[in-house]
Formats: structure tokens, sequence, C-alpha cells
């Protein structure tokens, strides 16, 4: 079983917590920037301020919200292919980053380029995917909380009686 100090481990929680609910925070705001744009306001100077926030906040916390959620999983004793719910928020975050990165970033340059020339399809695209993707991140929100679905593989005889919850986030 992974041991990492308890000190070290709120540590890392904290980070995981502050870059994956600020990635979902992100995504609300270009989810309001690109609704926002439907209801009448100006594309030529919304959509520049929505690609400034995907490109400069948004893509990067995705990859640091999969690297530290990957860090949270192997330094503790969660694991990362332990617990079906781990398991699930990893394949939802390793998805979504990629639609991030290859899919929704481009779009957004794309928007803040063209401004009030951007095609009416490509804007209803533009809420459709913060909209999916925040709904997933509420997913994994819910999952990290209730931690469902039990363990991959069976525990190993004699192991340890301490649940990975409160192992090691005891009392620094
Ligand atoms: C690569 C993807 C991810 C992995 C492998 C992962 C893994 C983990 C692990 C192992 C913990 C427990 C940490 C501990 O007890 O010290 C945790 C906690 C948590 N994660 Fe993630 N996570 C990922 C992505 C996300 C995302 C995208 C969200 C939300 C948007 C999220 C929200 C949370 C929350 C709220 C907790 C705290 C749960 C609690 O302490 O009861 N995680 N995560």
């Amino acid at each position: 079983m992974t041991r990492t100090r308890p000190t070290t481990r709120k540590a890392l929680l904290t980070l995981h917590l502050v870059t994956s609910l600020g990635w979902l925070g992100t995504d609300l705001v270009l989810l309001t920037l690109s609704i926002a744009v439907l209801r009448g306001a100006d594309p030529a100077v919304v959509y520049p301020v929505a690609a400034l926030v995907g490109t400069t906040l948004f893509a990067p916390l995705s990859v640091l919200t999969w690297v530290v959620g990957v860090a949270s999983a192997l330094l503790t004793p969660w694991g990362l292919l332990r617990h079906r719910w781990v398991l699930v928020k990893l394949v939802i975050t390793t998805v979504m980053v990629l639609l991030v990165l290859f899919l929704l970033t481009p779009n957004l340059r794309a928007a803040g380029d063209l401004g009030a020339a951007l095609p009416p399809e490509d804007r209803a695209d533009l809420v459709i995917a913060p909209a999916v993707s925040t709904s997933l991140m509420v997913v994994a929100t819910v999952l990290s909380t209730y931690k469902p679905w039990g363990r991959l593989r069976r525990a190993t005889p004699g192991g340890t009686r301490r649940t990975p919850a409160s192992a090691g986030r005891g009392a620094a």
C-alpha cells in the first residue's frame, strides 16, 4: 500500500481540489460567455475573451487537473487501477483533456479571430461543448464524494483494515 505522509497527502488533495474544481468553474465561465452571444451579446467582444480564457486558463488547467489527479491516485492508497470510481474518473478526464486540447481550444481560437463572422452552427458548438464537459465534471465530482462500485481487485489477505479514505489523512 502506498505510504504518503499525512501532510503531503493533504497538500496533494488541496491541490487536486483547487485544480479540478477550478477547471469546473472555468468551464462554467466559457458556457456563460457562449450563451451570452446566443442571447445577443456582441461576438466581436465576447469571443476574444472566451478565446483568452480557453487558451490561458482552461487548456493549461485541464492538463494540470489530469496530472494532479493521477498523482493523487498513485501517491495514495486509492491507486489508479484499484477502485472503479477512480478508473471511471481517469477515463472521463482523459477523454475531456484530449477534446479540450484538440477540439475546443482550436475552435475557441477560431471564434476569437472571426468574432461576428463565426457561423451559427459553430456558435452552437461553443455552447454544447462546455455544457457537456461541465456535466461530466459534475459526474466526476459526485463519483469523488460517493466513491461507488467498490474495488477492481480483491484486497490482499492480511492487508491493513484502514480504508484508503482514512489511511494517511489523519492529523498531521
Ligand atoms: C485523472 C483524473 C482524476 C483522478 C485519477 C482522480 C483521483 C482522485 C483520488 C485518488 C482522490 C482521493 C484523494 C485522497 O483521498 O487523498 C480524489 C479526490 C477528489 N477528486 Fe479526483 N481525480 C481525477 C479527476 C477529478 C476531477 C475532474 C474532479 C472534478 C471536477 C475531481 C474531484 C475530486 C474531489 C471533489 C475529490 C475529494 C473527494 C473526498 O476527499 O472525499 N477529480 N480524486
